[in-house]
């Protein structure tokens, strides 16, 4: 045998011998895997070659077929990442609450710029930062925001203002989504920019398409192969430009600290200096923005785009926000309390359009579900979107758009684990509480000034994965203003 034939033999030996340590390791997986249903798809790639397209509304097609494979669970394969995915109210609601199941998938998370913020982080570092970053969201703290709420959306009307003079209609989720990031980063940050086309915006929607790509393609997980990519000088380019912002708003906070509110969450990143590292702070600070920012922009743009299609809802609110307020009046926290027809129309909506409608869970134990043995390391994926549309909760009229259906003599009927908009458990989302207050106030004085309608059927909609759920087509409305 000649030297290269000796080098040929010994490197096929080796990778013979390597996949079959890695198969033998993984036995456990593939016999507990063998007995659950679902779809096996190719060889190393499992179903990954069906989320190649461009095309964001095919992900979430592709992923209610998965899950509809098999009721309540479904099996599937991420490249060598064994999956689960489910949209059944139980299973879910154990998913959520079991302590062996309350890490998040390293697949998804890695590589968004939020690896050390609490979307990400896990055990005892996320317990740490989940005790001291929750002082920011306390009922007393959250009533602080809400003059930034008022002044904010007034900031907004006036700029809707400009849409009055055209009848084309136009898509809500531009303004609504700068009011959502000027409220958070003015309050939470303490600082004050003007967002509506800025570049902040911009840097937020080029970096999250740029990750939904790598999430997509698994090759990018070995490093090399991501190191030399485009797509790496393109995340890179992004997440430079970001940083720069970031830098910016902790130099205004150091040079003009809001000493007011120290429990602010940038105060609480900046000021613990002890309990948080620099990545940690930066990463902590794009979780915010991330998590905040268009989650509350797709709900509340949701939520103008069913009122426009049902306009007898809308008058329902306004003749609301009649009886309560006067012209423009500064909303305060007793106020908000009598809002209960514009709280089901919130509910409705975060029913039907869950901004953050697919997410996912990682075992760090083998659990028992639906009479299955899940294997350790398992990816969940959690359909709140398929569950929380789902006539088997919520009837025959599931899709119909009905804010009755959350009054206490009818939501006491429906099964509680059936309705996740915020998530569930101890990750359960920290601003849920912030995002209800901010989107009422918004509402009211939204319909103190304008009635809107919109040509867009509920029937067309479809949804792109961001890894948010945002519709497609956009939230196109029109605007009138209204006759005092
Ligand atoms: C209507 C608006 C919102 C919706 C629908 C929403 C939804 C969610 C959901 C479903 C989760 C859980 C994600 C998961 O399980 O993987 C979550 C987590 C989170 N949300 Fe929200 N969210 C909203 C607003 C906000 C706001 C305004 C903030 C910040 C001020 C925020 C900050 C966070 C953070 C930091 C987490 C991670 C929590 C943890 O793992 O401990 N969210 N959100």
């Amino acid at each position: 045998m000649t030297v290269l034939e000796q080098l040929i033999f010994a490197t096929i030996a080796f990778l013979v011998i390597s996949v079959l340590i890695f198969y033998w390791r993984r036995k456990r997986l593939y016999n507990l895997a063998d007995k659950i249903p679902g779809e096996n798809g190719l060889p190393f790639l499992g179903v990954l070659h069906k989320f190649t397209k461009s095309d964001l509304n095919e992900y979430h097609k592709e992923i209610m077929k998965l899950i509809l494979k098999n009721k309540p669970i479904s099996k599937t394969w991420f490249g060598p990442q064994f999956v689960i995915l489910t949209e059944d109210a139980e299973c879910i609601h154990k998913i959520l609450n079991s302590s062996h199941t309350q890490n998040k998938p390293s697949y998804f998370y890695k590589g968004m710029m939020i690896d050390e913020g609490l979307l990400a982080i896990n055990g005892h570092q996320y317990d740490k930062h989940r005790k001291i970053l929750n002082k920011s969201f306390t009922p007393n703290m959250l009533q602080k925001f809400i003059p930034t709420f008022n002044e904010k959306s007034r900031v907004c009307m006036m700029n809707l203002s400009k849409r009055l003079s055209s009848d084309e209609a136009f898509d809500i989720f531009k303004y609504v989504g700068a009011c959502t990031l000027d409220s958070f980063i003015s309050g939470h940050y303490n600082y004050d920019q003007n967002f509506y086309d800025s570049d902040l915006v911009k840097i937020i929607e080029e970096s999250r398409s740029l990750v939904m790509k790598k999430v997509v393609r698994p090759w990018y997980n070995i490093k090399i192969l991501f190191k030399n990519s485009s797509l790496r000088h393109q995340m890179e380019y992004y997440y430079e430009r970001l940083l720069r912002i970031l830098n910016d708003i902790k130099t205004n906070n150091l040079q003009n600290p809001n000493t007011k509110l120290p429990d602010l969450v940038l105060n609480l990143l900046m000021k613990s200096k002890n309990n948080f590292t620099e990545e940690e702070i930066r990463d902590e600070m794009i979780t915010f923005i991330y998590a905040g920012y268009e989650t509350t922009a797709i709900s509340l743009s949701s939520i103008l785009l069913m009122l426009a299609m049902h306009k007898d809802v809308q008058q329902k609110v306004i003749d609301e926000i009649d009886e309560i307020v006067s012209s423009n009046e500064e909303i305060s926290n007793e106020t908000l309390l009598k809002f209960s027809y514009v709280e089901l129309v919130i509910k409705e909506s975060l029913r039907l359009f869950p901004a953050a409608g697919i997410t996912g869970r990682q075992s760090t134990e083998e659990i028992e579900l639906a009479d299955y043995t899940i294997p350790k390391g398992t990816l969940f994926v959690l359909s709140i979107f398929d569950m929380q549309r789902s006539s088997k909760y919520w009837g025959d009229d599931a899709l119909q758009f009905n804010p009755d259906r959350f009054l206490p003599e009818n939501i006491e009927n429906v099964n509680s684990h059936a309705y996740v908009p915020f998530s569930g458990g101890k990750r359960i989302c920290i601003g849920w509480k912030y995002s209800m207050i901010f989107m009422k106030i918004f509402l009211i004085h939204f319909f103190k000034n304008y009635t809107i309608d919109t040509k867009q059927e509920f029937k067309d909609i479809n949804f792109d994965i961001i890894p948010l759920m945002i519709i497609s087509q956009g939230y196109m409305i029109n605007i009138q203003k209204r006759q005092k």
